[in-house]
């Protein structure tokens, strides 16, 4: 039987799920893929107050573990500089690197990727996206022959997690700090709120499928850090789910990246996932539609798909990184067409028919509207379902319709 040391940089709540779940499903690992995994030594500079790590050596400065008897360095500090010297060093020690941390292989995949080749050594990352639920391994292995044509879906556990939580009742604030307390949030939470941490992620997806560079080039992205209560009530009303949604698309051989906030058509696949789930569809020209969702943050569901590359590494040559390409052409999303949901909040009593008025000024047909006034309140709610514009038409109405009113918000829907 093949025995794999590990090294483990970082202590936080991925590594101690990790060690948690190597030491309980070790027989199962060793029956069912004839692989012993045993933990060597981890590098963590403070113990962590939730779980000790038992007999296993502790060394206080992360980079001693690349002088241990090591088979792979399992990197989960977190972050990009230190973890971009410490891969870097792993590989010129010829030690494989596994890893979950997104960031490092966003800001500097193109480096890595090529530092990992020269060496010979494998850099596997499948717990980087989706945590443990398959993504990276199916799309860069299992799905081999096929072309892409799209990739979308929700890659912020955090993000669903807290609007799933808003639509049963529950504040923005308490749904975050609920997230955080359970493991899904990143060290700093802005990266899941603002977006970014989707953003990480699509850009690994789309570097896989599509080439595009890591770092990527700039693309729209924004989080789910303004929506309400009123914005998830109002999507209701229209037969939609308010979602955090990634997407790369390839079009005319032009290419798109984005993360941002979106109705969702409750009929739509991923409108059903709640809380930590991600969930994609991968559209193909062979298979057509392929639909994966599972569990996208938490100590557990990560430490699987670490798990799964240490294992693989026992299997296999992997390294199959994809080579970015210099020549790839990008569409800009403000020539792309989206219908919009316009939310306008005013005391005026006409601004219902004012916004109507100006939106026809501006050539833009609505597909439904609504008004919403709880009969206290001088406030009025008003929120137009606009049919397909680019979003230069768009930013034309909206700087008039500041004239009319500061309070309002548009949120773009998934076609
Ligand atoms: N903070 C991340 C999320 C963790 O919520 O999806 C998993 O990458």
């Amino acid at each position: 039987m093949k025995k794999i040391k590990i090294g483990i940089c970082g202590w936080g709540t991925v590594a101690t799920a990790l060690h948690r779940s190597i030491l309980e499903n070790k027989n199962q690992i060793k029956r069912t893929h004839q692989v012993d995994l045993e933990i060597v030594a981890i590098g963590a500079r403070r113990d962590n107050p939730k779980y000790s790590a038992g007999k296993t050596k502790v060394l206080r400065n992360i980079f001693d573990v690349l002088d241990e008897d090591i088979d792979v360095l399992v990197e989960l500090i977190g972050g990009t500089d230190d973890a971009k010297t410490l891969i870097s060093s792993s590989f010129e020690k010829k030690i494989p690197v596994v890893t979950a941390n997104k960031a490092v292989i966003y800001e500097y995949g193109d480096i890595l990727f090529k530092e990992a080749s020269n060496n010979g050594v494998d850099f596997l990352f499948e717990a980087s996206v989706c945590a443990g639920t398959p993504t990276i391994n199916l799309l860069k292995n299992d799905l081999a022959g096929n072309k892409f044509l799209s990739i979308k879906g929700m890659l912020n556990g955090t993000s669903n997690f807290i609007i799933s939580q808003m639509e049963d009742g529950m504040s923005f604030e308490d749904s975050l700090s609920f997230a955080q307390e359970n493991g899904y949030a990143e060290a700093d939470p802005t990266f899941d709120i603002e977006g970014i941490d989707a953003a990480h992620k699509i850009s690994i997806l789309s570097n896989i499928v599509f080439g595009s560079p890591l770092p990527p080039n700039e693309f729209l992205i924004e989080g789910i850090s303004n929506i309400t209560k009123q914005d998830i009530y109002i999507a209701e009303k229209l037969d939609f789910t308010v979602k955090h949604v990634s997407s790369a698309d390839m079009k005319d051989g032009k290419l798109l990246i984005r993360s941002n906030p979106a109705l969702v058509q409750k009929s739509d696949y991923l409108s059903s996932l709640k809380n930590v789930r991600n969930g994609l569809v991968i559209d193909t020209d062979l298979i057509g539609k392929i639909h994966i969702s599972g569990s996208g943050a938490g100590g557990e569901a990560t430490a699987a798909g670490v798990i799964s590359d240490i294992v693989r590494l026992a299997s296999e040559s992997t390294n199959h990184n994809a080579t970015s390409k210099e020549d790839l052409k990008y569409r800009q999303i403000s020539d792309e067409l989206f219908s919009f949901l316009i939310i306008v909040n005013s005391s005026s009593e006409n601004i219902n028919s004012d916004v109507l008025d100006m939106l026809a000024e501006h050539n833009i047909s609505i597909r439904n509207s609504g008004l919403i006034n709880d009969g206290n309140k001088s406030d009025m709610t008003c929120f137009f379902e606009t049919e397909e514009i680019t979003s230069i038409n768009l930013q034309e109405f909206l700087n008039d319709l500041d004239n009319l009113s500061s309070n309002f918000k548009t949120l773009r829907i998934e076609k």
